[in-house]
């Protein structure tokens, strides 16, 4: 599932038998959550990963338990909130799915600040309000940017993979928290797109009947509804398909995120097919880390793109290398329906951006 060919399945073999010296810890925070369980699965199966460390608020050592009788070589332990530091220390990659999921009618910028209606216990010492249900704020925002500050302190120095949601909002989030701590480092920070690469994939093969794994897709912009730019024209395999179809094939790219949150009624948004997103990007990233070369992958970075529109992060073709950003692509040739989606991306985009900075910088 990680190497896409046979020259690349090759070139990982060797890239593990040239550097099994190399230690690569990975930590998965928020890894007893619907996506950190299967990706933290998949990941225990990659050769290149020699360790995993498993943290989350809550269920993280059963997770772990569990997944450590997988026979394959990498160590692997689950850590509890108290242990935070240990669970980081050491940690070249972390990736993070910590936080809150989606229903069915709300938009990823709703995840920023969710409120839970909850009924107070606190007495009338402590709140005027007793009997009255009461707001509690309970913020992926907040929770990234947590996590930020103990990445700060405990591995500042590691690839930090974001998957929670709004990704748009919460990288600017992590990297506002890194500079405050003096610690960031652009070339590390990643705000993982790969779901939409993947399902792209996925959606063009099944109306053109090719294989998934030969039918590859680049896909620009951000991670929500129309910051999702699907570069169809780019691909060789999308051509013929036009006019209505190729209309509905972007929107499904851009809202297959809703596609599952629907379906799955209240109870979550996508965790399988983001765990192995999840577990391919960091397969890609290692594989960059670990010398080999011409690893691209499109992620959500701080980008030189369209800073001159206001624009500081931006998903494109990115080489990952040894320090992780390598070099970002431009997005090169795009067809007028194209031009017309990143028109549409950009002023989100930048709203977005803006969002999570002021955050930040005001907690
Ligand atoms: P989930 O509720 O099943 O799991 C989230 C986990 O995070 C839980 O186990 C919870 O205990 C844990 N958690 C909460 N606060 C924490 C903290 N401070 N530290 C450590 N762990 C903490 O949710 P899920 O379905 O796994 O989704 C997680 C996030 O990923 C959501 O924000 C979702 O929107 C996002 N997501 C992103 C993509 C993407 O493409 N980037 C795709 C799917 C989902
Ligand atoms: C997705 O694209 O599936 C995720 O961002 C989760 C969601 O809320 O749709």
């Amino acid at each position: 599932m990680f190497a896409r060919s046979t020259a690349a399945r090759t070139l990982a073999r060797r890239a593990f038998s040239s550097s099994a010296r190399a230690e690569r810890k990975v930590a998965v925070l928020g890894a007893g959550g619907g996506i950190g369980q299967p990706m933290s699965l998949l990941l225990k199966t990659d050769p290149l990963v020699t360790s995993l460390s498993l943290y989350d608020i809550r269920g993280a050592p059963g997770v772990a338990a569990d997944i450590s009788h997988v026979n394959t070589k990498a160590s692997c332990k689950g850590y509890e909130q108290a242990d935070i530091g240990s669970a980081l220390k050491g940690a070249e990659v972390v990736v993070i799915p910590a936080g809150v999921p989606r229903k069915p009618g709300m938009t990823r910028d709703d995840l920023f600040v969710s409120y839970l209606l909850t009924l107070s216990l606190l007495s009338p010492l402590t709140s005027p309000l007793p009997s009255l249900p009461r707001l509690r704020q309970n913020t992926n925002a907040s929770i990234v940017r947590d996590l930020a500050k103990a990445c700060a302190e405990h591995c500042p120095k590691a690839m930090i993979c974001i998957i929670s949601n709004p990704v748009n909002s919460t990288v600017p989030i992590f990297a506002e928290v890194f500079k405050k701590a003096g610690v960031f480092d652009p070339k590390r920070l990643f705000g993982v797109t790969t779901l939409d690469v993947v399902r792209a994939s996925t959606f063009l093969s099944g109306i053109q009947g090719t294989d998934p794994k030969d039918t590859r897709v680049t896909v620009v912009g951000g991670h929500s509804g129309v910051t999702i730019v699907p570069l169809l024209s780019q691909t060789e395999i999308a051509k013929g398909v036009s006019g209505q179809a190729y209309k509905d094939l972007v929107k499904r790219i851009q809202f297959g995120g809703d596609e599952v949150v629907q379906a799955k009624a209240g109870t979550g948004s996508a965790t399988l097919s983001m765990g192995y997103a999840g577990a391919t990007f960091v397969n890609s990233l290692i594989r960059g880390m670990n010398g080999e070369k011409n690893v691209v992958e499109p992620t959500f970075v701080k980008s030189p793109l369209y800073e001159s529109e206001g624009v500081e992060y931006f998903s494109s073709n990115v080489e990952l290398g040894a320090n992780g950003v390598e070099k970002i692509h431009p997005v090169g040739q795009l067809s007028a329906e194209e031009q017309e989606l990143l028109n549409a991306c950009l002023p989100d985009l930048k709203k977005n951006i803006a969002k999570g900075v002021e955050f930040a910088k005001s907690s």
